[in-house]
């Protein structure tokens, strides 16, 4: 298997993403969206002890994967994650999510949580796998083409899980 770099999302990789995002998700998120949820895209400087940021994985200098994170004092958001199709099922979401758990440990973060479509059954297997636990539902969260859908919300507590 070809090598994989997982580095810090840049605006040149803004492009790339977009593109992915365009693809994987049924409710993409716009360009400015994408801009906003990243302090060094948006050019914004949060107040005191939050940041916006993100990383991208890449295949030959390509972006292949990202993942976007907020964190707010010892409280990390996992806001947005995705691989793109062609690449899906070779563990790179996983090690995303491995570079998520380094980055909280190495800034003391208690804990990690996020948001997911209840019928999104690979992401949440993939969370479950890393140790994420579900803490709570939202009844008809998300609309649907059908609908409405439920949001499972899932947190992994690092103090529980052992570092490596
Ligand atoms: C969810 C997503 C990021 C996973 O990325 P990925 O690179 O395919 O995941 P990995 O290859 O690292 O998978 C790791 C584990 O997660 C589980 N998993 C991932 N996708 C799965 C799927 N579609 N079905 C079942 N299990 C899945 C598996 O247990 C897998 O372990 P295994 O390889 O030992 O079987 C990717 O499928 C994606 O981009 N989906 C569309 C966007 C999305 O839904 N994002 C999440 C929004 S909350």
């Amino acid at each position: 298997m070809q090598d994989l770099t997982i580095r810090i999302v840049n605006q040149h990789d803004l492009c790339e993403i977009l593109n992915i995002e365009r693809r994987v998700h049924n409710n993409p998120w716009s360009s400015e969206t994408i801009t906003q949820s990243i302090d060094r895209l948006s050019g914004k400087k949060q107040a005191g002890q939050v940041q916006k940021d993100g990383f991208v994985a890449l295949r030959n200098q390509k972006v292949v994967g990202y993942l976007f994170y907020s964190k707010v004092f010892e409280e990390i958001e996992l806001t947005n994650i995705a691989v793109d199709f062609d690449y899906q099922g070779q563990s790179i979401g996983g090690q995303l999510l491995k570079q998520l758990v380094d980055f909280a440990y190495a800034t003391q973060s208690l804990h990690i949580f996020l948001e997911v479509r209840a019928s999104n059954t690979g992401a949440i297997t993939l969370y479950q796998n890393v140790g994420f636990i579900q803490t709570s539902l939202r009844k008809n969260y998300y609309p649907t083409q059908r609908g409405r859908e439920d949001a499972v919300l899932m947190t992994l507590q690092l103090s529980q899980i052992q570092q490596g």
